[in-house]
C-alpha cells in the first residue's frame, strides 16, 4: 500500500518535472537518473548567471535545481501592509540596495546594468541623511560620524599596505583603534555610530571582521563602480531582474528549470556529479555548480559524497554567515520627520539595540505609505526570531517612544520580519570574512572538488555579500566549465579568460611564525611541544 502510494506520487512528480524519480532506498544508479551536462544547484542570481554564461557559450544542456517555487534566492520580496486602495505593498526581505552603481564611462555594476535595462525603480540612498537620537529623544552627535570617517580613511590606507605587502591581518576594531577611533564601552553614542558605520553593512561587529578584507571589499565595490547606492522600491520586487535575466534563455515552463526540488545529496567524482533530491529523483551531470549559501553548507543541510576533504570543510567553517533582519512596520500615520532617510538610536545599555530606523514614507520611496523599518543583526536577529512578533514589537515601540517623546505614537497596523537564520534554503543572510583570514583560505572555499564547482555571494573574494559578487561568480563558473568542455583551456592565450581550468586550492594553510620562534626566549617553555621539538 505504502509502496504503491509512493510510486504513484513519484510517477506524478516525474510527469510534472521530467526528472526520473526512483525510490530513495534503492540508491539510484547513474543510469536511472536524468542526464544533463551541467547541473546548476540553486536558482538565485549566481545560478541564473551561471546558466546564462553557459547559454552564452553555447552550452544549452543544463538543469537548474531550485528548492523554492520561484527563482531569485535571497532577492526575496513579500506583500506587506496596504496602500490607500487596500492593495499590499511589496517589500524586500533580502537584498534591497544596488550597491556601487558605476561612473559614466567606467565599469558598471552588472546589477545596475540590469536595473537600467529593466527599469527597476530605485532611489539614491543617502547615508549622510541621518538624524541622531538617544533615550531622551533627538540629540545631535553627528560629529562622531565625521570622526569615524576620518579614522576609517587612515585604517583603510593601512589595510591597503597590509594587503599589498602580505602582512598580518587584524580585526577591523584594532585597525580602527590604531587609526584613532576607539569608542569606549560605555560611550553609547559612539557605539551607535560604530554599529551604523560597520555592522549595518558588514552584518558583523568590527571585532568579528577582517580589517584588510573588510576595507578591500568596500574599496572594490565603491572604487571599481562608485560609492553611490540605490534603494529598490520596485513593486515587482528586486528579483524581477533575475527573472528577466532568466527569460532571455529560459522559455516559460522550460523543462530545464526544476522548481520545488530540494537537493539532499551531492555525489561528486572526477567523472561527474550525481545529485539526489528529497523527492527521490536524481540528476546525473558531467559537471555541477553548487550555489547554495554558506549557511546551507555550514549547516550540513546537504550531504556530500565522498565527505568533503579537510581543506574544503575548514574553509566552509572558517568564514562566517550573518543574519541581517529588517523589521517592517506600517502605521496609520507618519509620525517621524518626513525629510530624513535614516534615524540612528543610541540605546543607553546595549549596542545594536534597534539602532537604525529607515523611512520609506517619502516621495522618493513609498510615498504616504507610513512604512518604516528597523534593522538588527546577528544576536539581536536571533533574539527577535526566538521571542517572536509581539515581544519584538513591544521593544521597538518602547524605543520609538523614547526617540519621539512628544509624539503620541500609535501601534503599528502591520508588522513583519523574516527568520533568515532558520530558512532551510539560506540559513542566514550573507557571509563575512573574520579577522586574520587569508586569500588562500578563501580560495579553498571557491575551489572545485573534482567536477563539483562552487559559486555564489560567499565565493567572491572581491564582492562577497553582494548580488554583484554572486553574479560574477556564477558567470565565472559557467564560463570556466564551458571552456573546459570545449577544450579552450589548452592554450590560455587563446582563451580570453583570466584564468581557465580547475581552480586552485591549498592543502596546507601556513601561519606566519617559523618553528625557530618557539624558544624559551620567547616564553615558549614548560610545554610538551617545546620539549619534543627543539634541541
Ligand atoms: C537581508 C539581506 C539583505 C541583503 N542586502 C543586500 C543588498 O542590499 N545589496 C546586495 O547587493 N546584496 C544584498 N544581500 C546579499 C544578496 O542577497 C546575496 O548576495 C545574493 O542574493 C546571493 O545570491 P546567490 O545566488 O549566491 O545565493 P542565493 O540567492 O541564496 O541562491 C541560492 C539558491 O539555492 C537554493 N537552495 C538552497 N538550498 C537548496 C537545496 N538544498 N536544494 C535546492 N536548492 C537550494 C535557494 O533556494 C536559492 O534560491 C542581502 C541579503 C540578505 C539576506
Ligand atoms: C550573456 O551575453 C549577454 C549578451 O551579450 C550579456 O548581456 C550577458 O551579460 C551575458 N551573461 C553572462 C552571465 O555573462
Ligand atoms: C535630509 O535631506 C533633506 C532633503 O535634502 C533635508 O531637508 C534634511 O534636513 C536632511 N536631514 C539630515 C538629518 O541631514
Ligand atoms: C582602498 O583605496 C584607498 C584609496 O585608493 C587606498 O589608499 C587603500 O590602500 C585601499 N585599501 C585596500 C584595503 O585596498
Ligand atoms: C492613528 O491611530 C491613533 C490611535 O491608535 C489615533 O489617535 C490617530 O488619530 C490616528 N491617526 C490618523 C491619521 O488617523
Amino acid at each position: 500500500m505504502h509502496l504503491h502510494q509512493f510510486s504513484f506520487l513519484a510517477a506524478l512528480a516525474g510527469a510534472i518535472q521530467p526528472v526520473v524519480a526512483v525510490p530513495h532506498s534503492s540508491r539510484a544508479q547513474e543510469g536511472q537518473c536524468k542526464k544533463t551536462t551541467v547541473a546548476i544547484l540553486g536558482g538565485g542570481i549566481a545560478g541564473i548567471s551561471a546558466a546564462q554564461a553557459l547559454h552564452n557559450a553555447s552550452v544549452h544542456d543544463f538543469a537548474i535545481l531550485e528548492y523554492r517555487d520561484t527563482i531569485g534566492g535571497r532577492a526575496w520580496h513579500v506583500p506587506f501592509g496596504e496602500d490607500k486602495d487596500g492593495k499590499p505593498y511589496t517589500i524586500e526581505m533580502g537584498a534591497n540596495w544596488v550597491q556601487g552603481l558605476g561612473n559614466p564611462g567606467g565599469p558598471q555594476n552588472p546589477i545596475w546594468t540590469l536595473a537600467q535595462k529593466y527599469h527597476l525603480k530605485t532611489h539614491y540612498s543617502n547615508y549622510d541623511n541621518i538624524s541622531t537620537y538617544n533615550e531622551h529623544g533627538y540629540k545631535d552627535y553627528s560629529h562622531l560620524l565625521e570622526e569615524y570617517d576620518n579614522a576609517y580613511d587612515i585604517a583603510n590606507m593601512r589595510a591597503g599596505e597590509i594587503l599589498s605587502q602580505n602582512l598580518q591581518d587584524q580585526s577591523a576594531q584594532s585597525g580602527m583603534a590604531l587609526a584613532g577611533w576607539n569608542p569606549k564601552k560605555h560611550d553609547m553614542e559612539a557605539q551607535a555610530v560604530d554599529w551604523w558605520k560597520w555592522d549595518f553593512e558588514d552584518n558583523f561587529t568590527p571585532l568579528e571582521s577582517s580589517l584588510v578584507f573588510g576595507c578591500a571589499g568596500d574599496n572594490l565595490t565603491s572604487n571599481t563602480f562608485s560609492d553611490h547606492d540605490n534603494f529598490v522600491t520596485d513593486q515587482r520586487g528586486f528579483n524581477i531582474l533575475i527573472k528577466e535575466m532568466a527569460s532571455t534563455f529560459l522559455k516559460k515552463n522550460d523543462p530545464r528549470l526544476h522548481l520545488n526540488t530540494q537537493v539532499e545529496e551531492i555525489e561528486y567524482s572526477k567523472d561527474g556529479v550525481t545529485i539526489h533530491n528529497s523527492d527521490g529523483s536524481c540528476v546525473s551531470a558531467a559537471y555541477a555548480i553548487c550555489t547554495f549559501s554558506l549557511g546551507v553548507l555550514q549547516n550540513d543541510a546537504v550531504k556530500f559524497t565522498p565527505k568533503l576533504p579537510d581543506w574544503k570543510q575548514e574553509a566552509i567553517q572558517k568564514f562566517t554567515m550573518g543574519t541581517y533582519t529588517k523589521i517592517f512596520m506600517q502605521f496609520n500615520e507618519t509620525f517621524w520627520p518626513t525629510d530624513t532617510q535614516y534615524f540612528l538610536y543610541a540605546d543607553p545599555t546595549t549596542r545594536g539595540w534597534y539602532p537604525v530606523f529607515q523611512s520609506l514614507s517619502m516621495p522618493e520611496f513609498l510615498p504616504d505609505s507610513n512604512i518604516m523599518f528597523v534593522t538588527v543583526t546577528n544576536e539581536f536577529s536571533w533574539r527577535a526570531e526566538r521571542q517572536g512578533d509581539e515581544k519584538t514589537k513591544a521593544e521597538i515601540m518602547d524605543v520609538l517612544r523614547k526617540m519621539w517623546p512628544d509624539k503620541n505614537i500609535p501601534e503599528p497596523t502591520s508588522f513583519l520580519f523574516p527568520r533568515w537564520s532558520t530558512e532551510p534554503w539560506a540559513y542566514g543572510s550573507y557571509s563575512n570574512w573574520p579577522p586574520s583570514t587569508t586569500l588562500e583560505m578563501h580560495e579553498n572555499l571557491r575551489a572545485n572538488n573534482d567536477r563539483l564547482w562552487y559559486a555564489g555571494e560567499a565565493t567572491s573574494p572581491t564582492y562577497f555579500g553582494f548580488l554583484h559578487g554572486a553574479w560574477f561568480e556564477g558567470q565565472d563558473a559557467g564560463r570556466n566549465i564551458a571552456a573546459i568542455m570545449q577544450n579552450r583551456c589548452v592554450n590560455a592565450k587563446e582563451s580570453k579568460l583570466r584564468e581557465c581550468g580547475p581552480r586552485r586550492h591549498y592543502e596546507t594553510l601556513k601561519g606566519t611564525s617559523p618553528l625557530a620562534d618557539y624558544t624559551a626566549v620567547n616564553g615558549w617553555t614548560a610545554n610538551s611541544f617545546y620539549d619534543s621539538n627543539t634541541d
